[in-house]
């Protein structure tokens, strides 16, 4: 390598309806390539949780399943981009979410000199997210997912990943809320796989099988899209 070059971090998007299983792959890409994972969704919980500005603003329009505004979410994805562990390179998990987004996104990579390594499109249908999302629940401790049926903890009530024995269910994940969040899937972010098509930098992969079968699929559009 040339003694000027410098390698940029990488920069993946994980694009899917909800329930599609990013954050179940984000966490294990993350292990697997050292990168870290940013999801806007668990970064919007925690300001809800923390009583802030944008929580207060944000609590009710993820109840009812709708997008928190961009002006918003930009913000928050803005200063954690900013902190010294995204120098390993990131994941984006349910970011970008908007044309608007995904502009400011390219705004924001352009001032770092950095780019999209991938956008990666979990491709799955409508009726599986809903059976995903309702068996859904989390490691109160780490935040590991877990699920009913498909993904249960090895032994049973203990977090494989970090023991903690409590667990948790998100207020969103009702019948109700996922048919909003699917429409506004389908009315505000799908158009971004054009987006991203258009850029050249789109991998799309069929996310109805087994989360290992996925995993290894991913593991290999990564680890191309980095090399
Ligand atoms: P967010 O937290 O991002 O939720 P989401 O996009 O609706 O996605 P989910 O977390 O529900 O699903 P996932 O794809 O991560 O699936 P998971 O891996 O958990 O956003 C929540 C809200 O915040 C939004 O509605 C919005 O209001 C707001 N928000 C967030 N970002 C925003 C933004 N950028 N702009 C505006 N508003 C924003 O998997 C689901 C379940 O299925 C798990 O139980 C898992 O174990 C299981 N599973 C996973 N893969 C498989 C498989 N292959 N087979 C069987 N089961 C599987």
């Amino acid at each position: 390598m040339d003694a000027a070059t410098t390698i940029s971090p990488a920069v993946l998007i994980l694009l899917g309806p909800p329930g599609a299983g990013k954050g179940t792959q984000a966490r294990m890409l993350e292990d697997k390539f050292g990168l870290v994972q940013l999801s806007t969704g668990d970064l919007l919980r925690e300001a809800v949780a923390a009583g802030t500005e944008a929580g207060k603003a944000a609590k009710a329009v993820m109840e009812a399943g709708d997008l928190v505004s961009d002006e918003i979410v930009i913000a928050i994805l803005r200063d954690r981009m900013a902190q010294p562990d995204c120098a390993k390179g990131v994941i984006l998990d349910g970011f970008p979410r908007t044309t608007v987004q995904a502009e400011a996104l390219d705004g924001l990579l352009s001032e770092n000199n950095q780019k999209i390594n991938a956008a990666i499109s979990l491709e799955v249908e409508d009726a599986e997210m809903v059976i995903r999302i309702s068996g859904r629940y989390t490691c109160a401790g780490c935040g590991e997912g877990y699920h009913d049926t498909f993904k249960q903890p090895v032994e049973d009530g203990k977090c494989d990943k970090c023991g903690h024995t409590e667990f948790k269910r998100r207020a969103d994940d009702n019948a109700e809320t996922v048919a909003s969040r699917l429409s506004a899937y389908h009315a505000q972010t799908a158009p971004l796989i054009t987006y991203y098509d258009g850029q050249g930098v789109l991998k799309c992969t069929n996310a109805m099988g087994k989360i290992e079968d996925i995993a290894s699929d991913l593991e290999s559009i990564v680890g191309n899209a980095m090399s």
